[in-house]
């Protein structure tokens, strides 16, 4: 039932990208993992290599990311990644056309937006782990907020909870993160021990 609401809801978001960008072929990097799961991962958008495999989160941030869920004890599986602008943003070198990535700007944001806020709907977790600037500002709709202030706290003032996470790119630029990063995941992994003790309590 939830796979084919997601279905549609890839496909509905397939057809508006190709509206938009009539001759460009899009590839629609749309998310992937377990539709039942408690715990939704938002990204940036898909580079180089997740455009090539059609799945988020598969080039060297993705060997960061799963570093990230070894420490939560999770495995791909058990959650849903995805990105808040589903197709790749690139620019062109002009000395040597090879492209490169580049962040989504507003207007991709906006295109893909309602798709990711279906998504999330559909889905219905209990945490919603956004990695980095993008996804954080366009989920809580608060252009000034960053990740250096709101990384590692719990935003419950929201229809969904919110964890913010550094962007598990920004350790391969920035090294020194690391510790930081560690911190916050360990917060993410308490938060998350918790809401399986609810749900025993519960059940
Ligand atoms: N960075 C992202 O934000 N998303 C991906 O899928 C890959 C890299």
């Amino acid at each position: 039932m939830k796979e084919r609401m997601l279905e549609n809801i890839r496909n509905e978001c397939i057809k508006v990208v190709d509206r938009s960008y009539p001759n460009e072929r899009k590839v629609i990097v749309f998310g992937e993992g377990n539709p039942d799961a408690q715990i939704v991962l938002v990204g940036e958008a898909p580079g180089e290599r997740e455009t090539e495999l059609v799945r988020p989160f598969v080039g060297a941030a993705g060997k960061n990311l799963d570093e990230f869920l070894a420490i939560l004890c999770l495995k791909r599986e058990d959650i849903y990644i995805t990105n808040t602008v589903k197709f790749r943003p690139f620019k062109v070198n002009p000395k040597t056309g090879r492209l490169s990535n580049r962040p989504p700007n507003d207007d991709e944001i906006r295109l893909c937006l309602p798709f990711l806020l279906k998504q999330i709907d559909v889905i219905n977790p209990k945490v919603i782990v956004t990695l980095g600037n993008t996804p954080l500002r366009a989920l809580t709709g608060n252009k000034e907020m960053t990740i250096g202030q709101s990384h590692g706290k719990l935003i419950d003032k929201m229809q969904y909870h919110i964890f913010p996470l550094y962007h598990p790119a920004s350790i391969i630029y920035n090294i020194n993160l690391k510790d930081v990063y560690i911190k916050d995941i360990e917060i993410l992994k308490d938060y998350i021990s918790d809401l399986h003790q609810e749900k025993f309590k519960k059940d």
